[in-house]
């Protein structure tokens, strides 16, 4: 018996990095999945890595920042499998970069829009369709870089802290109708979003990645889909208004006392302050 079995899942960004390790996930635990991107490619791969785990998919080309298509893809989760019970608000990327001056409106908007109204659009139009069924779970993923400053560009670190305070206000509005609404804030996940810009590529990811958090790895998609699991699953059924943050310790603290501090003179073990023994 497969903990998601009965139910209906919606993952955008499922072409690629953590969606498509949530959709695998999902699948293997019994749901039927609408994969969305706009990589068509990679999403009728997706399906079919699904179909392999045993589960049921589609794929829905959808821009998550565009109403319509938001709408549409929503419409083709129930007109396929009967319901929605779970979305997954997951598709990103890093968007504008560059300082404060350099950044342009325009590639300022197109970030928010791809990173925030999606959010906003998945939660407007899944609503109805999980009050239908008693109830649901919506799950974004944000960001470590939404908690905190200098983990993200501008825009995407603006943009993610929003999608944190938006599933706060919207969880509770929505809480009597028995819909759940968390985001997950990962840390560095080796996904092409990061190593697509380094150069190296996915190799080197996994190096710098595994340098940056107490856990001396790099996270992958896979640590990311086991939180998504639970909150799609009534194991989380009591939990809701959560930023859960998946990050390998890397907001635990700073790394002046941490794991990796290969830069840094070791400090011998014992009791450190001042000793008024031989006073
Ligand atoms: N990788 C990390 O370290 C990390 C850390 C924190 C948060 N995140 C977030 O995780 C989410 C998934 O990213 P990932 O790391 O798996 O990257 P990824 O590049 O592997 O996957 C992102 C997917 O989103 C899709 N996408 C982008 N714009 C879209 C649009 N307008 N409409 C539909 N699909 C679109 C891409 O085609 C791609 O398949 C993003 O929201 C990202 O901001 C990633």
């Amino acid at each position: 018996m497969g903990k998601l079995d009965g139910k209906v899942a919606v993952i955008t960004g499922a072409a690629s990095g953590i969606g498509r390790a949530s959709a695998i996930r999902f699948a293997g635990e019994g749901a039927a999945v609408v994969i969305a991107d706009l990589n068509a490619e990679g999403g009728e791969a997706a399906v079919r890595d699904c179909k392999e785990h045993g589960g049921r998919a589609v794929f829905q080309k959808t821009d998550v920042a565009s109403e319509p298509q938001v709408k549409a893809l929503v419409d083709r989760a129930v007109k396929e499998f009967g319901r929605l019970d779970v979305i997954f608000n997951n598709a990103g990327l890093g968007g504008a970069v560059g300082t404060i001056e350099e950044i342009t409106g325009d590639n300022w908007d197109r970030t928010l829009a791809i990173l925030l109204k999606s959010v906003f659009l998945g939660m407007k139009y899944s609503v109805p369709e999980m009050r239908k069924v008693g109830g649901g779970s919506i799950i974004s993923t944000a960001s470590v870089a939404g908690l905190a400053g200098g983990r993200g560009p501008h825009a995407y670190s603006a943009a993610k802290a929003a999608v944190v305070n938006l599933t706060r206000s919207v969880a509770l509005e929505v809480g009597k109708d028995r819909i759940r609404v968390n985001c997950i804030c990962p840390g560095g996940i080796n996904t092409p979003l990061i190593y697509n810009r380094l150069p190296g590529g996915q190799q080197v990811g996994e190096q710098f990645l595994a340098q940056l958090q107490a856990i001396p790895r790099a996270g992958h998609p896979e640590d990311i889909a086991a939180m998504a699991l639970f909150l799609a699953s009534d194991d989380s059924e009591w939990v809701t208004g959560q930023a859960m943050v998946v990050d390998g310790g890397l907001t635990a603290g700073g790394r002046l006392f941490g794991q990796n501090q290969q830069a840094q003179p070791t400090i011998p073990g014992g009791f450190a302050g001042p000793s008024f023994e031989k006073n």
